[in-house]
C-alpha cells in the first residue's frame, strides 16, 4: 500500500502553518522524491511565512533543506536508489510547487541538488548542509553576473569550485561578515576549500566556532575598531572584497569603510546592496538556487563529508520531532538564533 503524505501548509501570510494530508508527490525526470527523516528551518522560511514572499501557490509548502531516505528516483536519475541516505535542496522557493517544500513527510527535490549522506552522519546533523553550500557557491564562483531580481545582479566572485584536495594558498582575502551565520560558515568553509583566506567578521563568544570553520583571523561585531583591525589582517594581500551575510545599514557603512581604504573589490550579499557605490566597487545579491552549484552537489560533497573536509555547521539545534513543531521552529528563527540552525525531525 502506498504511504501517506502530510505537510505543513501556510494558506495565508502570517498566520500559523496547519498540518494536514498531502498528495504523495511522484519523481519526475531528473527528480527524486526523500521520504524525509529531518529538515531545517532558515530566514527565508520566517518572511514566507509572515508576508507570503516567493509564494506562487497558494495553499504553499514551502522550506530548503531536506534529509531522509530517497522514497522514488525518476527517469534519468543514474546516481541514486530508492534507500539511499540523501541530503537535498528542495526548490519551492523557484518553482511554487508545494510538492517542492520542504516541510512535508515527503518532498521532491532535483537530483542535481542532492547527495548521498554518509553512514556516519545523522540525517539531524546532515540537513543543515544545502541551502547553505548553494548561497556559498553562489556567492563565490558565478563568472558572469545574473539576475538576483529585478535590477539587481547577483555577484561574479569567479573564485573556484572548492577542492578535495589540500590547495595551496592562493594569496587572495575575502572578508565574510556575518561569519558565524549558517550562510557566512557554510561560505567560510567553501572558500577556504578553494585556497582563499577568509578573514571573519562574528560574535566575540564565536570566534573559536569561525575558526573552526575555516577562519584565520575573527573580529568582534561590537568592537568599535573593527573596520580598522579587519583592514589591518586584510594588510598587503590581494583584497578580493566583502561577502556581507547581515546587510543592514551598519554593516554596509563598515564595508563601504573597508573598501575605501583598501581599494575597492567585491560587495557580495545576501539583500540588495546599498544603491550609488563608489565606482571600485562592484556590488551584487545572491539567489541562492542556481545550477552553478551542481559540479559541487556532484562531485565534492559526499567524499567532502566523508573526509571530514566538509563539516555540518553550524551545529544543529533540535526545536521537536514532528511537522506540528515547524511553527514553533519558525519563531525561535525569527527570535534570531547564534551559530546553530534549527532543525526539525520527522
Ligand atoms: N539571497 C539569498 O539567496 C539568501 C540565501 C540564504 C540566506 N539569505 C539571507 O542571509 C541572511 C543570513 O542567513 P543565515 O541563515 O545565515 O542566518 P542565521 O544563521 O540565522 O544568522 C544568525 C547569525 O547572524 C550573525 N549576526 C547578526 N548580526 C551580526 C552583525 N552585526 N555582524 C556579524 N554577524 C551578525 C549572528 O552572529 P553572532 O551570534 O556571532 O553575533 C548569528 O550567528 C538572512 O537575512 C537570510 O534571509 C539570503
Amino acid at each position: 500500500m502506498a504511504p501517506t503524505n502530510q505537510a505543513a501548509w501556510l494558506t495565508k501570510a502570517g498566520t500559523p502553518l496547519e498540518v494536514s494530508d498531502a498528495p504523495l508527490p511522484t519523481a519526475g525526470p531528473g527528480e527524486l522524491v526523500v521520504k524525509n527523516a529531518a529538515v531545517a528551518i532558515n530566514p527565508l522560511d520566517c518572511h514566507m511565512q509572515d508576508h507570503g514572499v516567493f509564494v506562487q501557490q497558494w495553499p504553499s509548502v514551502f522550506g530548503c533543506d531536506v534529509a531522509g531516505e530517497v522514497y522514488e528516483a525518476g527517469e534519468g536519475v543514474q546516481s541514486f536508489k530508492k534507500g539511499d541516505r540523501v541530503i537535498g535542496h528542495a526548490i519551492n522557493l523557484v518553482s511554487g510547487r508545494p510538492q517542492d517544500g520542504a516541510y512535508a513527510l515527503y518532498t521532491v527535490i532535483p537530483a542535481n541538488k542532492a547527495a548521498i549522506l554518509p553512514d556516519t552522519i545523522s540525517f539531524t546533523d546532515g540537513v543543515v548542509v544545502p541551502f547553505a553550500l548553494e548561497a556559498a557557491v553562489c556567492a563565490l564562483s558565478l563568472k558572469v553576473p545574473g539576475v538576483a531580481m529585478p535590477g539587481v545582479a547577483t555577484p561574479a566572485l569567479a573564485l573556484p569550485y572548492p577542492s578535495l584536495e589540500d590547495v595551496p594558498a592562493s594569496g587572495k582575502t575575502l572578508v565574510i561578515y556575518g561569519g558565524s551565520s549558517a550562510v557566512g560558515s557554510m561560505t567560510t568553509q567553501i572558500a577556504t576549500a578553494t585556497g582563499i583566506k577568509v578573514i571573519s567578521v562574528a560574535g566575540k563568544h564565536n570566534f573559536d566556532f569561525s575558526k573552526r570553520c575555516g577562519a584565520t583571523q575573527v573580529f568582534d561585531h561590537k568592537d568599535p575598531l573593527v573596520v580598522e583591525k579587519v583592514i589591518e589582517a586584510v594588510g598587503t594581500s590581494e583584497f578580493i572584497g566583502i561577502f556581507d551575510v547581515v546587510a543592514t545599514p551598519e554593516t554596509y557603512a563598515h564595508d563601504l569603510a573597508i573598501f575605501a581604504k583598501l581599494g575597492g573589490g567585491h560587495l557580495a550579499s545576501v539583500h540588495p546592496p546599498p544603491p550609488d557605490l563608489p565606482a571600485n566597487v562592484t556590488g551584487g545579491m545572491i539567489f541562492a538556487v542556481n545550477d552553478i552549484a551542481t559540479p559541487v552537489w556532484e562531485e565534492y560533497v559526499t567524499p567532502a563529508l566523508k573526509a571530514g573536509k566538509l563539516q555540518c555547521l553550524p551545529p544543529p539545534t533540535v526545536v521537536g520531532k514532528g511537522l506540528e513543531h515547524i511553527n514553533e521552529a519558525l519563531k525561535k528563527c525569527k527570535a534570531g538564533v547564534s551559530a546553530t540552525k534549527l532543525v526539525v525531525e520527522l
